[in-house]
């Protein structure tokens, strides 16, 4: 069975990808680790506890992470971000906060003792700034030949950024990191703008889950109501709002959901173009590829999913 680790800034999306993992019972989520961006990584690390219990899965243990980014000594939330995901990350909504505390372990050491307890059953999912994953690979530099995959939400190849023309939200938190893990090596699938603003949510799909009249349903309706709403602000084209966080756990979960490129990638770390996802020319024509980006996705089989494994996770919780 494939274990997985969740890396969030837990916001609304990061959220839906807890729940995504959590009604894939043909993978085991053995921990969650905490990083900043949505909100601070403390109020990441409380939404990650509160809402595993929620759902019913106290066993999850939740790793304190980097608070900011590696070239950095502090990190503060934007505007923009607590707009999108609500200034507590989850859309205002309250939910009981969790009697449970993250573990004393910090989430670099979690994630280095994990890949050599699974190896390569293990998939590490990081869905916000990649600070963490970088400073694993900093430590201990061999587990970038030791993990299964890493299976990242970030970047953005075939469209523009998020943040502005080049950069999306993630990597634009920590481009140094970012480029780090992308020309360590690891085997690597980028999940970015590409496909994830193609896999939308609507008010038809929330309205599901506040028809399951469970606190779980109306905690996943309201909260995801609130980040619909933002987007009919910031994208109203889009008619909903993007599934980032969740696609990049269905494809953890399940490869074939995307179709994918494969290339040696880099982040430009210097000039205006600071932030953007490019593929690496000084490796153009190395035979060997570490990274596959995602370039198309099956949109009605993966909204099928989503809804399914969030909606038999939520009618019980
Ligand atoms: C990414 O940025 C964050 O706001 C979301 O949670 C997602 O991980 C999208 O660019
Ligand atoms: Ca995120």
């Amino acid at each position: 069975m494939k274990k997985l680790i969740l890396d969030l800034d837990t916001g609304i999306d990061d959220a839906l990808a807890i729940a995504y993992a959590l009604g894939s019972t043909e993978s085991e989520l053995i921990g969650i680790t905490g990083t900043y961006g949505n909100v601070l990584m403390e109020q990441g690390v409380r939404n990650a506890l509160a809402i595993t219990d929620l759902f019913g899965h106290q066993e999850v243990k939740v790793y304190k992470g980097l608070p900011h980014a590696s070239t950095k000594d502090s990190f503060e939330v934007l505007d923009i971000s607590a707009f999108i995901h609500g200034k507590n990350g989850i859309g205002e909504v309250s939910i009981p906060e969790s009697s449970r505390d993250a573990e004393s372990m910090s989430a670099v050491d979690f994630i280095i003792d994990a890949v050599k307890t699974y190896g390569e059953d293990l998939i590490y999912i990081p869905t916000g700034p990649l600070t963490n994953l970088d400073a694993a690979l900093k430590k201990a530099p061999e587990i970038k030949d030791e993990i299964g995959r890493v299976v990242l939400m970030g970047g953005a190849l075939t469209v523009p950024g998020n943040v502005n023309a080049w950069t999306e939200a993630n990597i634009s938190q920590d481009p140094d990191a970012a480029n780090n893990v992308f020309r360590s090596g690891i085997p690597a699938t980028m999940i970015g703008l590409d496909v994830t603003l193609q896999t939308l949510l609507t008010y038809k799909e929330t309205q599901q889950w506040r028809d399951l009249n469970t606190p779980a349903g109306s905690f996943l309706a309201d909260m995801s109501d609130y980040y619909i709403k933002a987007y009919e602000t910031t994208a109203p084209h889009l008619g909903g709002c993007g599934l980032h966080d969740p696609l990049a756990v269905g494809v953890a979960v399940d490869p074939t959901l995307v179709s994918t490129l494969a290339i040696n990638m880099q982040v430009d770390v210097e000039g205006p173009t600071r932030g953007r996802t490019i593929g690496d020319p000084t490796k153009l024509n190395d035979p060997d590829k570490s990274m596959q980006v995602a370039v198309g996705v099956d949109v009605p089989r993966f909204l099928d999913e989503f809804m399914n494994r969030i909606s038999g996770l939520a009618k019980n919780s």
